[in-house]
């Protein structure tokens, strides 16, 4: 399988891992996203690894108000040209065909990175299917990812967050029982770098950097090729552990502040989910688990009218 991801080295080593820069694939006809291998794709994924609504939202749009598309899945992705839906399918690693896709697309990557540059581990995909004039709104993402556009335009806004003035430390702990929409203001459009995504086009997307998303005057196929290193699993686990100990009333630093109290939070987290991990592995027991430890809205991109 081939699979080219290309980016200028002078890029890549003056910007990676903390700031966007702009990246080549030649991946637009690839097999792998055409309309009826990504409805094969979504037959087989458990139902709570798709989630879709509405295209036609704001950057600002607060998640409980999103509208939702009156089609089944097949139905939305075959009719994506006009029903003016979002889509994404979440973890599409556990295809084994879209498994050795992202693996052959990273290895390749990996192979490039200067010497003493941390691995890429806990690779996963998400490609996302988008009507005309669809927005994703504003959000940060846990992970570095490789964005790709498969087919139609696309408007990547993405925004600098040195100083937590856009998404504060808070916002970026994490936990099942948060909206992955973030505050959004008009004025933050003065902190951005707009990339104009076409077929062909990508970007380097780092660790939790704010953005939003919209697309162009044709319908849309995206992926995120997504990985972590070790320095961002360690930062996931210390902000979902401080998102835990914040709503029993004790708010903590951001990571890398205290190196002690940092190592506390990350064995804890290991010894927590050595026990929860096993249990995961069926949607029944995810969809369970996320309400018992974090609530009913743990659950919230569930529409049981479209399940
Ligand atoms: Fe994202």
């Amino acid at each position: 399988m081939t699979c080219h991801i290309d980016y200028n080295v002078t890029d890549f080593n003056t910007n990676y891992p903390t700031r966007s820069f702009a990246i080549n694939h030649d991946l637009a006809t690839h097999h792998l996203f055409t309309l009826p291998r990504l409805i094969e794709l979504s037959q087989s994924m458990a139902r709570d690894r798709i989630e879709y609504n509405s295209g036609d939202l704001e950057p600002g749009h607060k998640y409980e108000d999103t509208p939702k598309v009156d089609l089944p899945i097949d139905d939305t992705i075959r009719q994506i040209e006009n029903c003016h839906a979002w889509m994404v399918i979440k973890n599409v690693e556990q295809d084994p065909e879209y498994k050795a896709f992202i693996e052959t697309c990273l290895n390749q990557v990996a192979d490039r990175l200067p010497a003493g540059s941390e691995p890429l581990q806990d690779m996963q995909g998400f490609i996302f299917i988008s009507s005309a004039n669809s927005t994703t709104p504003f959000h940060i993402d846990a992970e570095e990812n490789f964005f790709i556009q498969i087919h139609g335009d696309k408007f990547f806004h993405v925004f600098e967050n040195d100083d937590r003035e856009l998404v504060s430390e808070e916002n970026m702990e994490i936990s099942p029982s948060k909206f992955r929409n973030m505050n959004y203001n008009k004025e933050f459009e003065d902190r951005a770098t707009v990339y104009g995504l076409r077929e062909g086009d990508g970007i380097f997307v780092p660790y939790m950097m704010p953005h939003w998303v919209r697309t162009g005057s044709r319908y849309s196929i995206s992926m995120a090729i997504t990985w972590k290193t070790p320095t961002v699993l360690r930062a996931n686990k210390i902000r979902f552990v401080n998102a835990m100990l914040r709503k029993a009333g004790f708010p903590q630093s951001a990571p890398s502040q205290h190196a002690w109290s940092d190592g506390i939070k990350v064995a804890a987290y290991n010894s927590a989910f050595a026990v929860i991990n096993p249990l995961r592995k069926s949607e029944w027991s995810r969809k369970l688990i996320r309400q018992l430890f974090f609530g009913r809205k743990a659950n919230y991109y569930y529409n049981e009218k479209q399940a």
